[in-house]
């Protein structure tokens, strides 16, 4: 599995490394296989300004291999964003989310001119669902939301022990129709105490690199 992780992480640094220039700024979703890419691309530091992160532990990641890491208000064009994903359908809409990053992960995406998505094999799906969709809830509304879901057919697990970057929790929802990524993307996200869910459908990849 860490093999096929690797091989896409190095699939993506092939895709975007003849185009890197001193002022170009990168957008670095993550998780394990975007881990894999940053380790990669500490080779190329010196080819870019530096990167959008958007996880805590993304940042100490670049951090740590020499790559500046820039705040979203101090920066107007994100040239690639590159991140990994929980499920791939066949329109490239996903589920994200899985290591509790979504919402950021959808802001810096949604800032960037190309999003690259990295993924193993096992990632493709015929349709999203199988994995629980997690969605990012204000701590108080926790109830609330899981009621609301209940109501639309999914069952809620609260992410026990879990915080998110925000400071907020997270529910996991099995049993979800998700047959039209988008109108449910937007569905989910108009229930009051929702911060973001992570069905990737408004902001999905113009590009997936699927590992070889
Ligand atoms: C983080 O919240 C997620 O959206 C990750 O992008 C997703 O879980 C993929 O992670 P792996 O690369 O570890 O499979």
């Amino acid at each position: 599995m860490s093999g096929s992780k690797i091989n896409v992480a190095k699939q993506a640094i092939e895709y975007i490394k003849n185009n890197l220039h001193p002022e170009m700024i990168l957008g670095i979703g993550t998780g394990s296989t975007v881990n894999f890419f940053i380790e990669q691309l500490k080779e190329y530091r010196h080819k870019f300004a530096g990167a959008v992160s958007s996880s805590d532990a993304s940042s100490i990641l670049l951090n740590e291999n020499g790559i500046e890491v820039f705040n979203l208000n101090d920066v107007i064009d994100i040239a690639y964003y590159i991140d990994g994903a929980d499920e791939v359908s066949p329109e490239n809409c996903l589920i994200k989310g899985g290591g509790g990053a979504h919402t950021r992960e959808k802001i810096v995406a949604s800032a960037s001119n190309e999003f690259i998505c990295i993924v193993d094999q096992s990632k493709m799906v015929n349709l999203l669902g199988a994995f629980p969709l997690p969605i990012e809830v204000i701590p108080e509304s926790r109830s609330l939301v899981a009621r609301k879901i209940i109501s639309m057919g999914g069952i809620p697990t609260y992410r026990t022990g879990f915080i998110t970057d925000q400071g907020n929790h997270i529910l996991d929802i099995s049993n979800m129709d998700i047959s039209n990524p988008a109108a449910l993307e937007a569905l989910i996200n108009n229930i009051p105490g929702v911060v973001d869910n992570g069905i990737f459908a408004a902001n999905k990849p113009k590009t997936v690199l699927v590992s070889k």
